[in-house]
């Protein structure tokens, strides 16, 4: 059958879809789908780590290599330092930026270090939106509750009480830069309500929320003259003769040399690591998504937490080729799009949390009711037109500028055409060990973002993440411009490095595998 004649059931379902009312699932009806289903579930996908801060626990393959990975420097590399500074902060997206204006507005001395141009990150993709608890009806207790849920119980409560609560007063920051979040006609703050939320409280701007924020932030970096290197991937931290850290070596991606930077504090904002293709799934990720922060902090001796959980975002595009992997927002199930199978049924309450709903599809998928497209892919389908019908014509418009464009470019009409989605690889839940003021275990270092672990427990919820960014960028950043002003500069030495090398010799893994990766496999080599 023709690919476009099988949009026919999503049309011809629809009147009687809307009639039904699917509840979320029950604590252990979730736990029974998630086990059978869930990519985190695939034993075969996972081996225990052989050395280091977390040897023995598990993880999927392509993380414990990175870990496990060569540094790409020698140990005899020249140290001669050609910037000193205060603060360096390591990455350019939400995290980074908030971490190096709040630094900067400390009275710090601050580098912020970026692999690519100042906000190529994850950030500026994001779409959904943000959550802070500010509608009436709402609270940071509620918002507690929900991502705990959300969260299998295995959130750090300290992290998660500290974000709640302080994201109304990040909204008012951001409102001050100059963002510009959705309002409803009476001028208020429109909120929307994301999957596991029991509450509204999505701050959205259209379905380019992340390109919003990312938009007042680099602009506000710029105009604070904070001092800036693009196009520097980090290959190394620096360590002194205690074991703190006391800077970095960059690899300059012009002119391929090294360079270093001393500093009395350090954080690590590389964000995620969707471009390892973890389980060979595709990603939204940002094409520098290699994780390199948890292999740098991990050769610093730092422990990760939850590193055997990562999310699988249940709206991947799973249709056409160019798209595949891209986000399909879930905002469009917040505002009732449904998931429909091969046969016109849906089959998972669109809202549930992401673990649950991603699972449903892959149980639709394997179990024969998925759509196949001419190039073997398989998905559901994504009732976009469904919008337009309960919702008005020129709905999808208003709301959905960005994936209309994004879908018009390859032919795609989503007004009229369901989209076909799969699960992409979205977002790792776990990360390195931080404190509530992104401090780690080794002193001096920091890290701030989806670097970090333990706030979003097993599941991160929709929006969390922003606000993560926004939250801990900023504690991070008063916290290691306040520590800066009461230490010496450290000495710069591999001594870690050398220190992990001999642990990689005896453990016979030394060599296998360089990392940080800096860019995806199939990537130029750098
Ligand atoms: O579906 C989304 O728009 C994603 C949001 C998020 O991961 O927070």
């Amino acid at each position: 059958m023709d690919f476009h004649a099988l949009h026919d059931v999503v049309h011809t379902s629809r009147d009687a879809r809307c009639q039904q009312h699917l509840p979320r699932l029950s604590l252990a009806e979730r736990d029974a789908l998630i086990a059978r289903y869930h990519p985190d579930y695939r034993q075969s996908a996972y081996r225990p780590i052989a050395f280091g801060p977390n040897a023995g626990d598990r993880t999927v393959h392509e993380l414990a290599a990175m870990l496990e990975g060569d540094s790409r420097i020698a140990d005899d590399l020249s140290l001669t330092p050609t910037h000193t500074v205060d603060v360096l902060v390591v990455g350019g997206g939400g995290a980074g930026c908030a971490a190096a204006l709040h630094a900067h507005g400390q009275g710090a001395n601050v580098l912020l270090a970026t692999k690519l141009r100042l906000g190529d990150s994850n950030s500026v993709m994001a779409q959904g939106g943000m959550q802070i608890a500010v509608a009436p009806d709402d609270s940071p207790v509620q918002h507690f509750l929900d991502t705990l849920k959300g969260g299998h119980m295995q959130n750090d409560h300290r992290l998660l009480r500290t974000m709640v609560e302080e994201g109304p007063s990040i909204a008012r920051w951001l409102l001050e830069l100059g963002v510009l979040f959705d309002r409803d006609d009476d001028g208020n703050l429109h909120v929307k309500r994301g999957g596991g939320s029991t509450r509204a409280r999505l701050l959205t701007c259209s379905d380019y929320t992340g390109l919003e924020i990312m938009r007042v932030l680099k602009d506000e970096v710029l105009n604070q003259n904070i001092h800036l290197l693009e196009f520097a991937a980090a290959v190394e931290l620096l360590s002194d003769e205690h074991g703190a850290c006391s800077g970095a070596v960059f690899l300059d991606l012009d002119n391929k040399r090294h360079i270093v930077v001393a500093a009395r504090t350090v954080i690590l904002a590389t964000g995620g690591i969707g471009r390892l293709h973890i389980q060979g799934f595709p990603t939204s990720n940002h094409y520098g998504a290699t994780g390199d922060g948890l292999a740098l902090a991990y050769r610093m001796g730092v422990p990760l937490v939850h590193i055997d959980t990562f999310q699988y975002h249940p709206s991947g595009c799973a249709y056409p080729e160019q798209l595949v992997g891209q986000l399909v927002t879930e905002g469009i199930r917040s505002e009732g799009g449904h998931l429909v199978n091969a046969k016109g049924e849906r089959f998972v309450n669109e809202l549930d949390t992401r673990d649950v709903v991603a699972s449903s599809i892959i149980r639709e998928c394997e179990e024969g009711r998925g759509v196949r497209t001419v190039t073997g892919r398989v998905g559901v389908w994504l009732d976009t037109p469904g919008l337009e019908v309960k919702d008005g014509e020129g709905t999808l418009e208003k709301h959905f500028p960005a994936m209309v464009r994004q879908y018009a470019r390859y032919g795609v009409d989503i007004r009229t055409d369901p989209v076909l989605i799969y699960p992409t690889l979205h977002y790792q839940n776990g990360g390195v060990k931080v404190d509530a003021n992104g401090e780690t275990p080794v002193p001096r270092l920091f890290v701030a973002g989806e670097t970090s672990g333990g706030l979003h427990g097993r599941n991160r919820l929709m929006g969390n993440s922003l606000l993560d960014l926004m939250v801990f960028g900023k504690r991070s950043g008063i916290t290691a411009a306040a520590r800066a002003k009461t230490v010496q500069q450290g000495q710069l030495t591999l001594g870690h490095l050398c220190r992990f090398r001999d642990e990689a010799r005896k453990h016979k893994v030394a060599g296998q595998v360089v990392s940080p990766k800096v860019f995806p496999d199939y990537a130029e080599k750098t």
